[in-house]
């Protein structure tokens, strides 16, 4: 139990102004009030004013019933009593999402769809940057809120809401340990983590078996508290017998699946080693260290047949001028382009991180190899640039990982039969 400066400081703010808040409240708002008074900051006397509660000089300010406040609760609010939860918040990867705009990503939606919908879609995920509202007394600007991304840029210049995964007013810790804290972002064609999770055995065990996950047990260490299955804060967040709980979820990845190449993250070899104690509380390390060697060998498989290729590919279309029309994203072939990593190729190595057959086959790789070849190598040739032609025709035939679109039947299945195809993928599997 922490009793910290702030709470301190809000005992000496005027008892009758905050005890008027849950008053009102109450019957002005049951249901937060509710939620509310459940939680455990009701039980531990954690009132509305002590995370409302602001200085008339802070941006967000303004008067109400008596007392100056903001509706924001930023990471430094909650900071000033969970303080090192803040520092780490502040320190992940999490905390960078709200810096998307120039991203290809916040191009497109803007250029191919339009304003409302990057607020709603990109910023309700990544987070906005919140405005005041310059007609107003200091209130929102309803084009920024509500938002509850992950990365908001909030008025005190914190980033994040720690409320992406904690859901107000309850706050609780056994609702974020589940996957579905995490499954708002975590889904849909371009990371589907949600998705990859359900269709895993980890997945399985755990719907089967949330009875027995003792979510709300306070430490929550795996293999101790609970040991049936992991979740995704298990893996990424949650205490081993060995390591804190940490709110930096980056902490325990290698690679870096999002860009057209994947690459090694800074200290990855420390970073995986903190995953596989995770993976060891559960298993043998020999079948911890045979999940990793499957998975960098689709990681390089998926680098070298498919996003090197084409990204040289891209490039000389580009750099020759041969695009029709002057805007990115106004040709055709950037779109096929685009999928074939953002999409599909993501799709593939989600599945093969986190153990999702269907992903890293029917929905990954299958869409990957169709799409390449049936698409956008066809969209490439249609140029008729030398260059472009030679380079594909020498992919074709010199790299024994394409070879077999000349190949016949009955001789690339003898091959398979043999094992001699299989062989052509060897390199895949050197680790560094
Ligand atoms: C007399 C009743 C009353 C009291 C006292 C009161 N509130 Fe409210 N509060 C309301 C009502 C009603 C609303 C909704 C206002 C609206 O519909 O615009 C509201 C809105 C809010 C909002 C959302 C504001 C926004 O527009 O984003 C917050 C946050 C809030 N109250 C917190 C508090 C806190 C903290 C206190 C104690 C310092 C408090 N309230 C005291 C009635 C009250
Ligand atoms: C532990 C901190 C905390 C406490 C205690 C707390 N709130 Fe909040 N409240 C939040 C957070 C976080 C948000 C979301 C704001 C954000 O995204 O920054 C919020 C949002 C709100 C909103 C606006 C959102 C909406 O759904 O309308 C109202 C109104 C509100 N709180 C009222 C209250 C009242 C009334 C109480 C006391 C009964 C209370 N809060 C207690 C943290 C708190
Ligand atoms: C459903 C929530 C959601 C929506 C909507 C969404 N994103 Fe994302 N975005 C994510 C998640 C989650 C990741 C990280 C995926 C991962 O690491 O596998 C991500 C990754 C990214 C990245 C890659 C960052 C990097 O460091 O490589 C960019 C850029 C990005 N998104 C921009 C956007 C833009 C711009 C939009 C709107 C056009 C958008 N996103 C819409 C959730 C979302
Ligand atoms: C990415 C989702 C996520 C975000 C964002 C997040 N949390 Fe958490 N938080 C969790 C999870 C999951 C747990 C449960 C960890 C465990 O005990 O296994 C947790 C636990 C906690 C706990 C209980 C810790 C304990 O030891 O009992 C506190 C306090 C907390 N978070 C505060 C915060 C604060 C403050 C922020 C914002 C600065 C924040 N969290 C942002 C996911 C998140
Ligand atoms: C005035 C101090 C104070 C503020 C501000 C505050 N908390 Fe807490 N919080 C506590 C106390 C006290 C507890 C209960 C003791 C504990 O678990 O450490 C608690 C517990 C929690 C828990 C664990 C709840 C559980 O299920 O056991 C979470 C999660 C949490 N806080 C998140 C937040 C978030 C997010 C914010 C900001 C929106 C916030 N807190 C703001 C004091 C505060
Ligand atoms: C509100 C949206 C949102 C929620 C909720 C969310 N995330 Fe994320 N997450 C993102 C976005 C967006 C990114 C990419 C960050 C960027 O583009 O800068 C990301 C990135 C990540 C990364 C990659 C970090 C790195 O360093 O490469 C991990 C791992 C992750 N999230 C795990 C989780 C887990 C586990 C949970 C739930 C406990 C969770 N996230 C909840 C939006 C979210
Ligand atoms: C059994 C443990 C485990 C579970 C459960 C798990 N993950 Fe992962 N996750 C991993 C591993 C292992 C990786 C790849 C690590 C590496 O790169 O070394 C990964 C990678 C990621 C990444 C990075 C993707 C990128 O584009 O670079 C994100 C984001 C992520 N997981 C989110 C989630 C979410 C959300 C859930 C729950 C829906 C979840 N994970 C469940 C183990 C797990
Ligand atoms: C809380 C326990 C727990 C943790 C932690 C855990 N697993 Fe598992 N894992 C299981 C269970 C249970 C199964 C299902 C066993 C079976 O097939 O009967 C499983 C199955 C697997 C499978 C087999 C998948 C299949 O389809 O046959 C792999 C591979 C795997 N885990 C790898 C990992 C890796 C890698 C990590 C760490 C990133 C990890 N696990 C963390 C409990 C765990």
């Amino acid at each position: 139990m922490l009793l910290c400066d702030a709470m301190l400081v809000s005992a000496q703010t005027n008892a009758g102004v905050a005890g008027r808040c849950m008053t009102c409240h109450k019957k002005e708002t049951t249901g937060l009030y509710n939620q509310w008074f459940e939680s455990s900051h009701a039980l531990h006397k954690v009132r509305c004013i002590d995370c409302h509660g602001a200085q008339k000089s802070d941006p967000d300010a303004f008067m109400h019933y008596d007392a100056y406040i903001a509706t924001l609760v930023t990471p430094r609010d909650c900071g000033t009593c969970h303080r090192q939860e803040m520092a780490e918040v502040a320190n992940s990867y999490h905390a960078k999402a709200g810096q998307i705009l120039d991203s290809n990503d916040a191009y497109l939606a803007h250029v191919s769809a339009g304003h409302p919908a990057a607020i709603q879609g990109c910023e309700a995920c990544h987070g906005a940057k919140m405005k005041i509202d310059p007609r107003s007394d200091n209130m929102l600007s309803m084009e920024t809120w509500p938002n509850s991304g992950i990365g908001r840029i909030n008025p005190d210049g914190s980033l994040g809401s720690c409320n992406a995964c904690h859901v107000r007013h309850s706050f609780s810790k056994a609702q974020a340990r589940q996957p579905e804290s995490c499954s708002k972002c975590h889904l849909g064609p371009d990371h589907p983590q949600k998705e990859v999770f359900e269709e895993s055995k980890h997945g399985n065990t755990y719907y089967t078996n949330i009875d027995e996950m003792n979510l709300d047990a306070d430490p929550w260490v795996v293999g101790e508290d609970y040991f049936a299955a992991p979740t995704c804060a298990t893996c990424h967040m949650s205490a081993t017998s060995t390591q804190a709980c940490t709110h930096d979820a980056g902490g325990r990845i290698s690679w870096t699946l999002r860009p057209i190449i994947s690459t090694k993250k800074e200290n990855w070899r420390q970073r995986r080693e903190s995953m596989k104690d995770v993976c060891r509380t559960c298993h043998g390390s020999v079948f911890v260290d045979g999940h990793y060697y499957q998975f960098d060998a689709s990681v390089k498989l998926y680098n070298e047949k498919f996003a090197k290729p084409s990204q040289d590919i891209i490039t000389m279309v580009r750099e020759k001028g041969l695009l029709e029309n002057p805007a990115s994203f106004s040709n055709d072939i950037e779109w096929s382009f685009w999928e074939l990593w953002h999409h599909e190729g993501r799709r593939a190595q989600h599945g093969a991180s986190m153990m999702g057959p269907d992903y890293t086959w029917w929905h990954g790789f299958y869409d990957v190899a169709k799409h390449f070849y049936f698409k956008f190598l066809p969209q490439a040739r249609a140029y008729e640039d030398e260059e472009i032609n030679t380079y594909i025709n020498n992919l074709l035939t010199n790299d024994p990982m394409h070879q077999w679109l000349n190949g016949s039947t009955s001789e690339l299945k003898k091959n398979i039969r043999s094992g001699k195809m299989q062989g052509i993928y060897q390199s895949m599997f050197e680790s560094e």
